[in-house]
């Protein structure tokens, strides 16, 4: 890879990333394989600066623990500096527009991380700006775990396409990018959810048009033993999502029998892999023998929000 982030012929540079269906296979596919080698520089002690110079600006409307960390982590290795914007305490919070926010921040920035609820805001910001606009979560979508998560995948099993993915819980911003994600690499995804909870259907018929495309599927029930049976791949998420908390009483009710345990993960090949974007509620979503059993990786995934998250941010920014 080139410190401007191509290879390939292959040129990033300005784009946003709202969701990963606006990227190619072959694009996407350019992601791992520079977060891949830019992980192999990283624990070969090779500094790579290409940012040097280079301000990125973190908007924060909800918690987070990975994806600070990694942002700002990733931007200081690579010669760059983070800035974080707590929503609370910038003029975003007491109302200035998203459209005046992004032109004024446009004009310090090179770069602009947000994660927030309304997926409209990351649309919105991304139109106002100049610089590119990296969705760091939203309530529709969450790309940059979906790449790390590939990238693990694609780590411990040497490939993605063909490859069943079951993701069992809630339709939920997770969901989709998995969806778009899993898709574009021509994968199987498989969600299992409870009636009520299932993921927008928008988001189903645009991945289902996808894997046809690729040659991935996509299946949608309510069965978790369904959607796990042969799996290559089992992932779970929360319950409740930021922002749904007070809804935590009536989600246990309905995803009772959605958790993913030593009996569910029965279904799936024996050499399946866990997987988790964190953060977890062992004895909910998960058991605690699954999440922290010989078959979870949910530590190099949490870990490769770091290295994709670097290669994003060079392919966008450098
Ligand atoms: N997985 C993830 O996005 O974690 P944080 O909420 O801690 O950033
Ligand atoms: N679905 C979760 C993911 C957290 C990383 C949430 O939105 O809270």
């Amino acid at each position: 890879m080139t410190a401007s982030g191509q290879l390939q012929g292959i040129s990033l540079k300005g784009r946003d990333m709202i969701e990963l269906d606006e990227y190619s296979t072959e694009e996407i596919q350019f992601l791992l394989d520079s977060a891949i080698e830019l992980k192999r520089k990283q624990k070969n002690g090779e500094v790579y600066q290409p940012l040097k110079g280079k301000t990125l600006g973190l908007i924060f409307e909800k918690s987070s623990t990975r994806t600070r960390v990694s942002f700002e982590v990733g931007m200081f290795q690579l010669g760059g500096h983070a800035l974080f914007l707590s929503k609370n305490d910038i003029q975003l919070g007491r109302g200035e527009p998203i459209s005046d926010t992004a032109q004024v921040m446009s004009r310090y920035l090179d770069g602009i991380m947000i994660r927030t609820f309304g997926h409209d805001n990351v649309i919105n910001l991304a139109k106002h700006a100049s610089i590119p606009v990296i969705n760091g979560l939203s309530d529709m979508a969450h790309p940059c775990q979906v790449l790390a998560d590939l990238q693990t995948v694609l780590e411990h099993k040497g490939k993605l396409k063909g490859l069943k993915m079951a993701f069992i819980g809630d339709g939920n911003n997770m969901a989709h990018s998995l969806l778009i994600g899993g898709a574009k690499m021509g994968m199987h995804v498989a969600v299992a959810s409870p009636e009520g909870y299932m993921p927008d259907e928008g988001i189903v018929k645009l991945s289902e048009e996808i894997a046809a495309q690729t040659g991935g599927k996509i299946t949608i029930t309510h069965d978790p033993i369904e959607a796990a049976k042969d799996a290559d791949v089992i992932y779970t998420d929360v319950w409740a999502s930021m922002g749904f908390e007070e809804e935590q009483a009536e989600r246990e009710a309905a995803f009772a029998d959605f958790q993913v345990n030593e009996e569910l993960v029965k279904a799936a090949k024996p050499d399946y892999l866990f997987l988790h974007c964190l953060p977890a509620h062992r004895g909910e979503e998960v058991s605690e023998g699954v999440i922290d059993g010989a078959n979870s990786v949910i530590f190099d995934q949490a870990e490769n929000r770091l290295h994709a998250q670097k290669a994003l941010m060079v392919a966008l920014m450098a």
